[in-house]
Order: structure tokens, then sequence, then C-alpha cells
């Protein structure tokens, strides 16, 4: 059986929530998805969840979640493992930071925290990668602190109820500290989760579902006739274009990566060596030079099928080519990978759908 959402309480309610909170609570019980996470009371479990699904779809956390608890069961597990290794379990997920801050703070409650969860918010502040959400929701689902969140949806939802005529920055900024007054004391789990899922599953950004809102009445948005409209839009930013070449330098089955700095985009991840070339940039003649720089005056390049991707600001464009020559001088960060070997390596969606462009299938990656 469940633990939090279904967990049968014989406490009365705390005194001072409202009876709408009461709803929502309620509401929340009954509705609540049967996620992994939310069969476990595990601390540290309950952290990996809420760090992946910080810009993560439920339904593609879900695997990513069962493979991760499996090879890491512990805080110590993580620690000790090699960097490498816990990027190479995040591949396709995104947002790698996520990643190397997991392990981080792993390391500081391996050596500070005798391998747990410090118990405090100030002290899971001070860990790498806990922001006010992750540490609001640590706090409060893995640790029952009575501690609350915001999140996009928290922001949406309470900027709705409150009828804030606010952007969602100014309404993320309010958020936060109506949900401060609306912590319930001893239940700050299950309402922060319920306010979540009430943003996911029924208030939601485009289409909010308010015959089924268990909030109905005490929203002011939806008294006022069009919810959708909270919080007001702003005019997006355009993203903006990125466009590289990649070069695939082979040796027999192997074939030539590079890792990327510590800082920056797709940070301390693994790809084929490659050079960002302007809007108007000529591809052929860029790879041409890059491939000669690597292997020679010889070398000649072949264009493979173009890739692309969008990220949250930037449209990139890869234009992968093949060389054909002498075996190139590996750069310092780089080295001659089997095929086999890509599944232990950390490589982003974009680094993946690059080696396939070229041929080279690195099992398990998406
Ligand atoms: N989004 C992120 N974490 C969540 C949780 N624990 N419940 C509902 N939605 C979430």
């Amino acid at each position: 059986m469940k633990d939090g959402a279904n967990r049968k309480r014989s406490r009365p309610p705390a005194p001072h929530s409202h009876p709408w909170q009461r709803r929502l609570l309620r509401w929340f019980r009954g509705h609540a998805r049967d996620l992994p996470w939310r069969r476990t009371r595990d601390p540290y479990a309950i952290w990996v969840s809420e760090v992946m699904l910080q810009q993560t779809q439920v339904a593609t956390a879900i695997p990513y979640f069962h493979r991760f608890l499996t090879r890491f069961p512990t805080v110590r597990a993580l620690a000790a493992a090699s960097l490498d290794e816990v990027l190479a379990l995040w591949s396709g997920l995104g947002y790698y930071a996520r990643a190397r801050n997991l392990h981080a703070a792993a390391q500081v409650m391996a050596t500070h925290h005798a391998g747990e969860l410090p118990r405090d918010l100030e002290a899971l502040r001070a860990l790498p990668g806990f922001g006010p959400y992750t540490a609001g929701a640590v706090g409060s689902i893995a640790l029952g602190l009575d501690v609350p969140l915001v999140d996009g949806n928290v922001a949406r939802v309470l900027c709705r109820i409150e009828g804030w005529e606010s952007g969602a920055e100014e309404s993320r900024a309010r958020a936060w500290e109506r949900a401060g007054a609306l912590v319930v004391v001893d239940e700050a789990g299950d309402w922060n989760q319920a306010l979540m899922e009430l943003g996911q599953a029924v208030c939601t950004a485009k289409a909010p579902a308010c015959g089924r809102c268990p909030v109905r009445p005490e929203c002011l948005a939806a008294e006022r006739g069009d919810p959708a409209t909270y919080p007001l839009a702003r005019p997006r930013a355009e993203r903006r274009h990125l466009r590289f070449v990649a070069l695939a330098f082979f040796d027999g089955p192997r074939v030539l990566l590079v890792r990327r700095e510590r800082k920056g985009l797709f940070a301390g991840l693994w790809e084929l060596p490659a050079a960002e070339i302007g809007p108007e940039g000529q591809a052929s003649r860029v790879a041409l030079r890059v491939a000669r720089s690597f292997a020679g005056m010889d070398a000649t390049v072949e264009p493979a099928a173009i890739v692309r991707q969008t990220l949250t600001h930037r449209e990139v464009t890869v234009e992968p080519f093949v060389v054909q020559g002498r075996r190139a001088r590996p750069p310092p960060q780089g080295r001659f990978v089997a095929p086999q070997e890509l599944a232990s390596l950390g490589l982003s969606s974009l680094a993946t759908k690059t080696l396939r462009a070229v041929g080279i299938c690195a099992a398990g990656k998406r």
C-alpha cells in the first residue's frame, strides 16, 4: 500500500488549516497517482525522485528512477560512484547539473552527515543543488518538516486562487510568501504535493478543468471567468539558434570522443569533436579545416544527416561529417571509444542522435 498519499490518518485537522485546505488534502489523498516514490519513505529515494522530476515528466522519470535506485540504493553507494557512471545513468534526462549536484551532495552527506540526509532546512540548503524548491520538497515530503515549496504548478494555482494580476515571475515570488502561510502543520508533505498535483491534473496552464476542482469556490480567477489568463502572459523571448559541425574520426570500430569542459552547456559529457559555425558559416569548409587539424592535410569529409534539438533557450543544429584520412591525434580531453563502451559514458540526447547519424548506435541511450 502507498505510504504517503493514501496513509490513513486518525489525527484531527491542524487547528489553523482552512476548510478548503482540508478539501484539497482529501482530494489529493483520493486522487494521487500511484508513483514509485510515493511507495517509499526512504528520504534518499524521495530526494532522487524530486531532483529527477524537476524539468522531467513523470512518465520519463520512472524508468530512470528505478535504474538509479537499483544501481545506487543508498547515499553512500552514490557517493562512492564515479561522476562518469552517474552521468551515464542520467544520459537522456537532460539538465545534467542535476546529476552532478546529486553526486556532490551525496559525497557531502557521506562525509559530514553519516551517509544520511540532514534533517533541518538550513543544513539541506547548504548542500549542492538544494535550492528553495528542492529543500522544500525534500524537507516536507521526505523528512516531514513543516516547510513550503513553490514550483511552476504551485505558483499558477496560488496566482489563480488569489487572483493576482501579475506575470509568472512576480507570481512565483508572491507564491513563496503565500505558500509559507498556508503550510498545513504536520501534513506539509501531502499538502505541498496536493498543490502540485492540482496544478498538473486540474489547474493546468492552458485548460483548467474548474468543474473538477476542489478549490473552485475559493478561486478568484475562476470567479472572474477566465482563469487560463492567470498568470498574465508575457511575450516569449526568441530562442537563440546555434549551429555546429561535428566530426566522426574512426580508428577501426572505435570513434574519437571528447569530453566537454566542466562548466556550461552539457558540462562533463562526451561528444564528437565539434566546432560552432555562425549563421552564415559554410559547414563543409569548417568541417574540413577541423578534420585536417586533427588528421593531417590529406583528410576529407563526407556529410551525414543533419541533427536538430530544441533546448530551453536554444535551438541547436549539428551537421555531422565522417572523416577519411590518417588516424587522428586525440586532443588532451579526448580518446577513441569502442561502441560497447558508449553505454558507460555520459552522453546527451543530442550527442547520441549525432552518433546515430554517423552510423554508431549507443546501446541503451535514448
Ligand atoms: N512534481 C514534483 N514532485 C512532485 C510530487 N512529489 N508530487 C506531485 N508533483 C510533483
